[in-house]
């Protein structure tokens, strides 16, 4: 893995549980690995005021939480973490910001390079660009020093306001220095999804409408909404997980190959598919859509609170909880063949999978005269818990006459060992370091994608009568859900293994 250049990364929102949680563990576990650049420095910006010193120590408590973190790596890392307090929304208190990086760089040799992440609440996405722009900080500096810009999400509200954010974001930023994160793209077993298809000859002969029957992609969560209720109030579960995580794991599993493994090539092939996704009509909403929120219940022997009455969620709340929809890719390679999305919180247990439902046989042989659970052909990629593959065929039980019985060829990746596998924005900070944009989203494919799914949200938001469905907390969500398969017996893979009294659990 290359080390990128020298640079001071600044965190905006630094006091913000984004900063804590994940983006200074990512760093430190980078330091760990000695993939950060040799001369680097993190600055944390944001409004309250504290030191250096206050700021080091509120991360050391966080990064000490990893039993595996050694405290001497922690202090030496801690040395580069530097804090510093403005009022984002004012211009003239970026000339303290400004005077402080121009230290920080001369002093840590960072070579001018800079990378603002944005991790503050979205309303502040078009501003701190403009601001950064008067003070002559989104430029490359004389000695030549790069200015890159990561957006967390969400990336707009629906199209109208992506398009808007793109448009401000490009008056002060180049497309090339701006990184919309997804933090899905930077889960390892999302990009195994590229290495699968286009590092083996068996399975893209096959990944077609010709072989292909339907393909499924399940992002379930156990847990509600925690302390987040006034942010997702106002986003609900397509705007939170379908619209960005879920549609780009669908198109890393429907892109074509692209010709070379680079940035352009690979984000080409993708808006591709974005593009060619099928409109839902305002009148087929109700019947490719199904939404649904979480009602009071008891799971394993404890009261769960309905989504309404979750702390900042009004008690009259219409948002979903839960999402079910079918739609289509109008392309030569998928022309007709379902794609399922279902994705939805207090669902029986955390699990995001794909599974390619492959044709069945075009005749049953065995199933006149002999017992036949033949199913259909399954490619499951687990990207998470129990990360692996799994394919499931029919074999012949052994012994007397032709009894076929499903099995399964299992991949898992604990089987490799001890590895770590990195959290996703590691991989994603290490890239934009080394200028990789190929895991970012670009302005195009995030347009395309809220063309998509405005359909559905207009139709929700103009004809109340479209039902928002209840369904108790630890369950699979509204049976509605079922009824999106055109055909009798098929339904959603149910991934889990149920234990008694110990509820369900997630391997592959
Ligand atoms: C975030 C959503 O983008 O992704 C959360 O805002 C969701 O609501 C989370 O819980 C899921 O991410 P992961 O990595 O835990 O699957």
């Amino acid at each position: 893995m290359q080390k990128p250049a020298s640079s001071i990364i600044v965190i905006f929102g630094a006091s913000g549980d984004l900063t804590r949680r994940k983006l200074i563990p990512a760093l430190f576990d980078l330091y760990r690995q000695n993939f950060l650049p040799e001369n680097c420095a993190v600055l944390g910006v944001s409004r309250s005021t504290i030191s250096d010193e206050q700021f080091r120590k509120r991360m050391r408590d966080e990064l000490e939480k990893d039993s595996g973190a050694e405290r001497k790596n922690i202090t030496v890392f801690l040395k580069n973490l530097f804090y510093q307090s403005i009022d984002t929304a004012v211009v003239a208190e970026y000339a303290k910001l400004k005077k402080r990086l121009l230290e920080i760089d001369r002093s840590c040799h960072c070579g001018g390079n800079m990378l603002f992440y944005l991790s503050t609440p979205p309303n502040l996405y078009p501003v701190i660009p403009a601001m950064l722009e008067a003070h002559g900080l989104n430029r490359s500096a004389e000695n030549g020093g790069w200015r890159r810009l990561i957006v967390e999400k969400p990336f707009g509200y629906d199209l109208a306001s992506a398009m808007e954010l793109n448009k401000t974001l490009l008056k002060y930023f180049s497309e090339e220095q701006i990184y919309r994160i997804d933090h899905y793209l930077g889960k390892e077993t999302v990009q195994n999804i590229l290495a699968l298809r286009f590092s083996n000859g068996i399975f893209e002969p096959l990944w077609n409408r010709n072989y292909i029957h339907h393909v499924e992609i399940t992002g379930a969560e156990a847990l509600g909404v925690e302390q987040r209720g006034g942010y997702y109030n106002r986003s609900g579960a397509v705007r939170d997980m379908v619209q960005n995580h879920l549609l780009q794991i669908a198109a890393t599993i429907a892109m074509e190959p692209p010709a070379v493994f680079g940035a352009d090539a690979v984000r080409n092939e993708k808006v591709k598919v974005f593009q060619a996704l099928r409109s839902i009509r305002t009148e087929d909403v109700s019947k490719q859509v199904v939404r649904g929120q979480y009602t009071a219940s008891t799971i394993r022997g404890e009261k769960v609170a309905a989504y309404r009455e979750e702390k900042d969620v009004p008690p009259d709340s219409r948002t979903e909880t839960f999402v079910a929809l079918r739609f289509y890719i109008d392309n030569w390679r998928w022309g007709g063949v379902p794609f399922f999305i279902r994705s939805g919180k207090r669902l029986p247990t955390r699990v995001t999978e794909a599974v390619i439902h492959f044709n069945r046989t075009p005749h049953s042989l065995f199933a006149d005269t002999h017992s036949v659970n033949e199913g259909d052909n399954q490619l499951i990629i687990r990207i998470q818990p129990d990360e692996g593959i799994l394919l499931k065929f029919g074999m012949k039980r052994p012994g007397a006459g032709f009894n076929i019985e499903q099995v399964g060829m299992d991949f898992h990746y604990s089987d490799l060992g001890p590895i770590d596998i990195p959290e996703a924005y590691e991989r994603l900070l290490l890239d934009c370091l080394n200028g990789d944009g190929t895991l970012y989203a670009r302005a195009d494919g995030v347009e395309a994608c809220w063309k998509f799914i405005d359909p559905i949200l207009n139709a929700w938001r103009e004809n109340p009568d479209i039902p928002l469905y209840g369904y108790p907390a630890g369950t699979w969500g509204p049976q509605e859900a079922n009824r999106l398969f055109d055909n009798p017996g098929e339904d959603w893979r149910y991934p889990c293994k149920n234990l008694t009294g110990d509820g369900e659990y997630c391997e592959l």
